[in-house]
């Protein structure tokens, strides 16, 4: 059985998800997967070259991988010729997110990783709004597919063309002043002690250590990603995002809950699908049929392998 390592950066949960689901996926592939969360202290991060390839994952963050998730890879030791399969996670399709991967690939290229895949797969908002039960439902299902589709293209092998428009490079170059943004929010973060309670949940999920608590109550410093974990996973909404308080979003989605739940249905984006999320649709329609195409595959391949097995003993 050949084995892979999956780093994974999560501020909401929505990345680990898609990379538990790959993980899953990969061991019918007969890939053993191990998932790894980047987080403060780095250096008890698996060493690569254990491994026979290595996923990253990331939530995209303004248009770019978030800058820790970079500096992680960067504390990398460096590998030869080891197969990189990028996956990424993000609240819209659109073409603006298109080119987040391209330093993270550089930089991959620098350490002899090969890249070989780099696919966007859409979770819900974790800042500015909540998406709607339906939504939430639809992208975590389709996530759980989209994960057999990159772990059959794993197994593939196949080498995809990573290519990034001038002009997506251009904005993520642009966007990066949200990590001095960030830098400068730090501090600005408080809880409302009106209603903290203390508990410390916030400082012990914060993957860069950037909260500690004073007196009972957690004081934010610089070193912060805006990954949002703090102010969505306070059990009582008590955060404030400096700056950005009008976009905080409060409170996990509860996918396994919506997926068992007949009551909200599977889809909410369709052909009928109008206003705002109509620009979705043209990302469901092709990965759709994507899924659809790979299952077909594994359907008439499992009959093969199925005649192989049978026929191996004699
Ligand atoms: C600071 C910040 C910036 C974001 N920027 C983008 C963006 O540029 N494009 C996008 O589609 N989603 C953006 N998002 C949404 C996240 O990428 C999305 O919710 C992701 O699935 C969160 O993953 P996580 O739960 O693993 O952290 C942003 C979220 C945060 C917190
Ligand atoms: S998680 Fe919320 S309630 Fe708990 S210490 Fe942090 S801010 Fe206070
Ligand atoms: S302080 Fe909050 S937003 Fe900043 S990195 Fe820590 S958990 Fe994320």
């Amino acid at each position: 059985m050949k084995k892979a390592i999956i780093y994974v950066f999560t501020g909401t949960g929505n990345t680990r998800r898609a990379a538990d689901f790959i993980a899953q996926a990969l061991s019918g592939f007969q890939i053993d997967a191990a998932v790894w969360e980047a987080r403060v202290p780095l250096n008890t991060a698996p060493d690569p070259n254990g491994f026979d390839c290595a996923l990253f994952g990331y939530p995209i963050h303004a248009f770019n991988t978030p800058r820790f998730f970079l500096q992680f890879v960067k504390t990398l030791p460096s590998v030869r010729r080891l197969p990189a399969f990028i996956f990424r996670t993000s609240g819209e399709p659109f073409g603006a997110n298109s080119a987040s991967s391209r330093s993270l690939v550089r930089i991959l290229r620098k350490k002899g990783f090969i890249p070989m895949l780099d696919r966007q797969l859409l979770m819900p908002y974790n800042i500015v709004f909540r998406y709607n039960d339906a939504l939430a439902k639809q992208m975590y299902l389709h996530t759980r597919d989209m994960a057999l589709v990159i772990a059959y293209r794993i197994a593939a092998g196949k080498k995809q063309a990573l290519r990034y428009a001038p002009w997506a490079v251009l904005l993520t170059y642009l966007f990066r002043l949200q990590w001095l943004g960030a830098w400068i929010n730090g501090p600005l973060i408080h809880a409302d002690k009106g209603s903290c309670i203390g508990c410390g949940h916030c400082a012990a999920m914060c993957p860069l250590q950037n909260i500690r608590l004073t007196g009972g109550y957690p004081c934010f410093s610089h070193r912060c990603a805006m990954c949002m974990g703090c102010a969505f996973r306070c059990p009582k909404d008590a955060v404030r995002l400096g700056l950005l308080d009008g976009w905080r979003v409060n409170g996990e989605y509860p996918f396994e809950k919506l997926a068992a739940d007949d009551g909200v249905p599977p889809t909410y984006i369709d052909e009928n699908t109008a206003g705002y999320f109509r620009l979705f649709r043209p990302y469901y329609e092709r990965t759709y049929r994507e899924i659809a195409a790979v299952k077909t595959e594994l359907a008439k391949a499992a009959p093969a392998a199925a005649g192989r097995r049978t026929e191996a003993p004699r």
